[in-house]
């Protein structure tokens, strides 16, 4: 996927992203890191056209989601999982029922949505959960179930904003071997996180938002309570 100077700006004057352009490859995985209200979000949703950009090119998988026609965005949608921050599960439904909806719109069978619901809440160690109704379980809970609906179909791009939110050590491991797994299998991972043990020094991508803007590779991100004067003065030493 590409975003080529992509910029949104909200109602009336929060710029949420100014002039970002980023590049993943099919296959990799990404983190996508920043304060609160840097703009991860808004990145995300641009990706699955939830929200519209107000200038520059947003492309994924070669299809420039601007000129995209609605059946063909159906289509693509598809091929997206995304893990909302905020989950958006249907409460009264149950934990099966939730994950099964993302599996009934791409048309699977009913053979292959019962195996492949009972196989992620069984990796999410959530099967005892499978006819409890959404709106019942913890908040840790819920949030794996919303990563299983987006890993539901086997998308080819997974989108988890905060995915770890609300979970503890252990249940992050968890969930983060299940995104290797996709990985591995060729999906493209986009993690936007302010989890700073989520992602590895110097192996995994990371990218960083800054007030909207993406910092430049190599740019060093600034430590709390240092200033770039201080930085630069330890390093003259
Ligand atoms: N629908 C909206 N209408 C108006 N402003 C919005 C809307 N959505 C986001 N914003 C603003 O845009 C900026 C970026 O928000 P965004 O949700 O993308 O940040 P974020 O990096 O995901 O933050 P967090 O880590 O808290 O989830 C913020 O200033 C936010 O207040
Ligand atoms: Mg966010």
């Amino acid at each position: 996927m590409d975003l080529i100077k992509v910029s949104k700006t909200y109602p009336p004057s929060v710029h949420a992203l100014v002039d970002v352009s980023l590049s993943v490859r099919r296959g990799e995985m990404l983190f996508l890191t920043g304060m609160s209200g840097a703009g991860k979000t808004t990145l995300l949703r641009l990706l699955c056209r939830s929200e519209t950009p107000d200038k520059g090119l947003v492309e994924v998988a070669g299809m420039d989601l601007d000129r995209i026609s609605g059946s063909a965005l159906q289509r693509l949608r598809r091929r997206i999982g995304m893990a909302y921050q905020d989950f958006k599960l249907l409460p009264r439904h149950t934990v099966a029922g939730n994950i099964a909806l993302a599996m009934e719109v791409a048309y699977r069978k009913p053979t292959f949505i019962r195996k492949r619901t009972r196989e992620l809440l069984e990796k999410l160690r959530l099967a005892d959960k499978h006819d409890t109704p959404a709106g019942e379980l913890s908040r840790g809970e819920q949030q794996r179930i919303s990563i299983a609906r987006a890993l539901a179909n086997m998308p080819d791009l997974v989108l988890a904003d905060e995915p770890t939110g609300n979970l503890d050590r252990e249940t992050t491991t968890l969930v983060m071997e299940l995104f290797r797994e996709h990985e591995e299998r060729g999906a493209t991972i986009i993690i936007a996180t302010h989890d700073r043990e989520l992602f590895s020094h110097g192996t995994d991508r990371v990218v960083e938002l800054r007030a909207g803007r993406l910092l430049a590779p190599g740019e060093e991100p600034e430590k709390e309570g240092e200033s770039a004067a201080t930085v630069k003065e330890e390093a003259a030493r």
